[in-house]
């Protein structure tokens, strides 16, 4: 057994996958064909539910099967207001993994996802919630830095990492996310105690993707200085920061806060409702711009890693690529 395959153990036993590379959820972009590519390819592929209603779950889930026999997971988004009846349509393809995005998972719904037989996931932004989801069942935990792609927390992934893998690694299987795009990187962490990875940005440009050729091309071109996070301008409208690269719908986001931040004011609608109208925005800006290819108003989401993604090229010369790399760290 190679020193990776060692360190990775616990992963890829607690996915059932052959390499514990997780492909993040993506909105728009992480569907049947990106999720199956990555399972097929060894890696551990997580359809993005983001706005689907639970009859597209539904039929996404049955055409990802159809595309591959190796488990994949499904990300759900807890404000989500169908959660449970998402949870149900998981429960009823007996998905293996769901992984929980967008803050604390609502009353119920971890016990709702365990009666399915699902493994539950998590993302912990700092050690001790981490600990608190581990008390209350939760299965694996993400750490996500700043860096990532997408809405992102205040803190950087070298530094979770230091927190919290010490914390929590020995618990439950840990999976470090953010800005992570080489072999050199996943090794790292993996020898700090991580069971795996996540990475989202470096698949982006992969050829299964179904992301718009001009949204790649802004992949190939951006350079890491170019994956800004959205600021937010108004103190009583908390916006989760996003980072995407420079565009004319970064200013478009700063009008529509003005604009949601008015409706507040007025009291036309309350503080959960703005900030659904916020990610409403994010998910219509997001879709624009990957599945239409409107690349100057839409949202170009990406990580700081951008700048390291070069080529288009097939899932699995990634994952290989990735693997071999981390192997030479790791022989160093
Ligand atoms: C275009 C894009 C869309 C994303 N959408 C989601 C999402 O819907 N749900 C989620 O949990 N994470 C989402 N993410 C975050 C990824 O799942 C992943 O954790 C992140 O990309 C990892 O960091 P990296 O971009 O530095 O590789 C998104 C990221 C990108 C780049």
């Amino acid at each position: 057994m190679s020193k990776l395959t060692k360190l990775m153990k616990r992963g890829t036993d607690f996915l059932g996958c052959d390499t514990a590379i997780m492909c993040g959820a993506m909105s728009w972009v992480s569907e049947r064909n990106l999720v199956s590519a990555i399972s097929n390819a060894g890696g551990f592929g997580v359809i993005a539910c983001g706005a689907m209603t639970p009859d597209l779950l539904d039929a996404e889930i049955s055409e990802t099967k159809k595309m591959t026999q190796k488990p994949f997971g499904v990300n759900l988004i807890t404000m989500h207001p169908d959660l449970m009846a998402l949870i149900e349509i998981c429960g009823k393809h007996q998905v293996s993994h769901i992984v929980l995005a967008g803050g604390l998972p609502p009353k119920g719904s971890l016990e709702a996802i365990k009666a399915t037989g699902a493994k539950v996931i998590c993302f912990a932004p700092a050690a001790a919630l981490a600990r608190k989801f581990i008390r209350s069942g939760v299965d694996a935990i993400i750490i996500e830095g700043m860096e990532a792609g997408g809405h992102i927390g205040p803190v950087a992934t070298s530094v979770l990492a230091q927190e919290i893998l010490p914390v929590v690694a020995n618990e439950v299987p840990t999976f470090v996310a953010g800005g992570i795009a080489t072999g050199e990187m996943m090794a790292a962490y993996l020898e700090m105690g991580a069971s795996g990875v996540q990475l989202g940005t470096r698949f982006v440009c992969a050829h299964e993707s179904i992301a718009h050729p001009d949204f790649k091309k802004a992949f190939l071109r951006g350079n890491a200085r170019d994956a800004v996070a959205s600021v937010q301008i108004d103190a009583r409208l908390p916006v989760i920061p996003v980072r995407a690269l420079k565009n004319k719908g970064t200013e478009e986001f700063t009008a529509k806060q003005r604009e949601v931040a008015n409706l507040l004011d007025s009291g036309e609608v309350n503080m959960s409702e703005a900030q659904l109208q916020i990610e409403h925005y994010w998910a219509g800006a997001l879709r624009r711009a990957v599945i239409d290819g409107d690349v100057e108003n839409g949202s170009l989401m990406a990580g700081q890693s951008v700048g390291m993604v070069k080529n288009e090229e097939p899932v699995a010369d990634i994952i290989a690529a990735l693997n071999t790399e981390a192997d030479a760290a790791l022989a160093r």
